[in-house]
């Protein structure tokens, strides 16, 4: 990886990612796009950054031949909740956003990595230690595009050789940048409002166990499986990949020991506690770790430490 476009680079995810791979890659060789320009952001401001709507494939290549690109990171997509809300906008821009960054990719001969979600599971997958290859009938418009994603990217690697690489990502949870419109995006709020007012209503129900994973160990991840032998891998696209896996509750009493008069309650929102509910509750990520090494540092316990330091160093809340 020498000279790498990321799409959707403002996000959640893009956000970290970018300053990362411009640390270890430098920064005039990562070149961040996204639909936004946020001027203040350290991604708009340690490197090439271009406004670029994924929709538009000749202005992607226009890019990625400007900048003589050889890696392509599709970040950009809309998750799992907005795509309920707005799905023909999700088709358009996952589906859409996804092939034409696969053509360029296949046009300049990249190396190309995209991620898909627990989200492209469903209520009939094995919802326990789900298995890596196992059923994929999901109930949302998030994870159709993300199942139909996984195999397009299975696709352009078989019919044009294309080095396509891809993870199933957990919820994510980070400091940085707030997520964008998911369903996981609780056990980021909690943290959040746990040091600003010291109580927090959670919209995912008592019980509802869903993956999760601290954004370092995500990064990682993706430089990890990129930097890989694609010769030991199996899978390429779509690997599961977990750290942890907890219900609203075991978070708040991870937080309590931090903050002692921490308390959460429940107002759910039917719309993302039925996708939490197609979701599995814990995924298998062996071919991962033994395909090219995937290891998570963190689990609840040290990520809950680490995530209230990180909030009070911004300045966030007074608990
Ligand atoms: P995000 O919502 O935080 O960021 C997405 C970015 O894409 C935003 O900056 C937005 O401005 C940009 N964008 C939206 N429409 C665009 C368009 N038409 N053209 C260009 N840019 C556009 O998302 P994220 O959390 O960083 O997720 C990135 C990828 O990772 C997505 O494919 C998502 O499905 C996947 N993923 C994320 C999580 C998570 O918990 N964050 C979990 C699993 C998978
Ligand atoms: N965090 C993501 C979502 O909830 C999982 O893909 O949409």
């Amino acid at each position: 990886m020498k000279k790498i476009l990321v799409t959707g680079a403002l996000g959640q995810i893009g956000s970290e990612l970018v300053m990362k791979m411009r640390e270890i890659y430098g920064n005039d060789n990562v070149i961040a796009t996204d639909l936004r320009k946020l001027e203040s952001s350290p991604v708009v401001t340690t490197g090439p950054f271009e406004i670029l709507d994924v929709t538009d494939h000749s202005a992607m290549l226009g890019i990625a031949k400007k900048y003589e690109i050889d890696t392509l990171v599709h970040l950009a997509a809309l998750l799992s909740a907005t795509a309920e809300a707005k799905p023909l906008l999700a088709w358009n821009i996952n589906m859409g956003g996804l092939v034409n960054a696969l053509e360029v990719a296949r046009e300049l001969n990249c190396k190309f990595f995209t991620p898909s979600s627990i989200g492209a599971f469903g209520p009939s997958t094995p919802k326990d230690n789900t298995p890596q290859d196992t059923i994929q009938r999901p109930t949302t418009m998030y994870g159709v595009n993300k199942v139909a994603g996984e195999l397009l990217c299975n696709y352009y690697h078989k019919k044009f050789g294309v080095d396509t690489r891809g993870v199933r990502f957990p919820g994510l949870i980070s400091y940085e940048v707030l997520p964008g419109g998911g369903t996981t995006d609780y056990a980021v709020d909690i943290y959040y409002e746990a040091l600003k007012s010291g109580k927090y209503t959670s919209f995912i129900a008592k019980g509802t166990k869903m993956d999760m994973m601290y954004m370092p160990d995500a990064i990682n991840a993706i430089i990890k499986l990129m930097e890989a032998d694609g010769s030991k891998l199996i899978h390429r696209n779509a690997f599961n990949i977990a750290a942890m896996s907890f219900e609203p509750e075991e978070i708040a009493a991870e937080i309590k020991k931090h903050i002692p008069g921490f308390i959460m309650d429940y107002d759910v929102d039917p719309i993302r506690q039925d996708i939490a509910n197609s979701w599995p509750n814990f995924i298998d990520s062996t071919c991962a770790k033994n395909e090219w090494g995937f290891a998570a540092e963190y689990d609840l316990e040290k990520m809950t430490t680490d995530m209230l330091q990180k909030l009070r160093d911004k300045g966030i809340g007074t608990k």
